[in-house]
């Protein structure tokens, strides 16, 4: 596991974006494991920005995304199927029917979920899994547990989740209650892995996952088990380390 200490969130976003870049350039048809959450999201901006200047090509990429609320429809502006399109996939040349995000309403939510394990195999598995850490210590939404969730399966999602999401929805009602998400399994399975985590409410969580025990208490802590991962980190998040 490889600690890289950024200065700041936009420092953090930059060498996120440098490793997705170098991906994608050395294998155009590579397919990224994408992320929501505020982590990312100045990744995204920072991989828009190179694009447009004409240093990337995203043509050949397919992309795979880690979970979606339950409930919500691609165009309800919280989904993040909403999310990634409004964020990344609209503004660069990736071909959207080569991008995958789960199916928030899915009716057979277990043959869905066997579907979305079958088609990351068909596509040849994730390259690149771009990660954030949830205050708890999840990663996807695979929500602290007595067990690790192996492949994509149907959530109850954390109190302290709904409480940290609430921000993004009129009010604490309004966040689903459950989610689809990869499981531990699919996220391992990536060849490589780039987590970014940035802010003081994520330092304990990181320090869990990056010292602590390897328990299913602290999802993010399995990450010690993975050859080829990348921690990009700001000051504020290494704060406890
Ligand atoms: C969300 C997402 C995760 C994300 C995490 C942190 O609920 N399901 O994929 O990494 O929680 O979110 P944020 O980056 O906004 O802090």
């Amino acid at each position: 596991m490889i600690i890289c200490k950024a200065q700041n969130y936009t420092d953090m976003s930059r060498k996120a974006a440098n490793i997705i870049s170098a991906q994608v350039i050395m294998k155009p048809d590579c397919v990224l494991g994408l992320a929501t959450g505020s982590s990312p999201l100045g990744t995204y901006k920072q991989l828009i920005d190179w694009y447009q200047k004409g240093d990337l090509n995203f043509s050949k990429v397919s992309s795979v995304n880690l979970d979606e609320y339950r409930g919500l429809s691609p165009e309800h502006e919280q989904s993040y199927r909403y999310f990634m399109n409004e964020n990344f996939f609209d503004h660069i040349n990736i071909d959207k029917a080569r991008t995958f995000v789960p199916d928030g309403l899915a009716l057979d939510v277990d043959k869905f979920c066997k579907d979305y394990d079958k088609l990351i195999e068909e596509i040849g598995g994730i390259d690149l899994q771009l990660l954030g850490l949830g205050r708890n210590g999840h990663i996807g939404f695979n929500e602290p547990s007595d067990i690790f969730a192996r492949d994509t399966h149907c959530v109850d999602l954390a109190p302290s989740t709904i409480d940290a999401n609430k921000r993004f929805f009129n009010s604490e009602e309004d966040v689903p209650r459950q989610a689809l998400t990869m499981g531990i399994r699919n996220i391992m399975m990536a060849k490589k892995i780039v987590v970014v985590v940035s802010g003081k409410d994520k330092a304990k969580a990181l320090k869990e996952t990056i010292y602590g025990p390897i328990t299913p208490k602290i999802p993010g802590s399995v990450l010690q088990l993975h050859p080829d991962v990348i921690i990009i980190a700001d000051e504020a998040a290494l704060s406890e380390i």
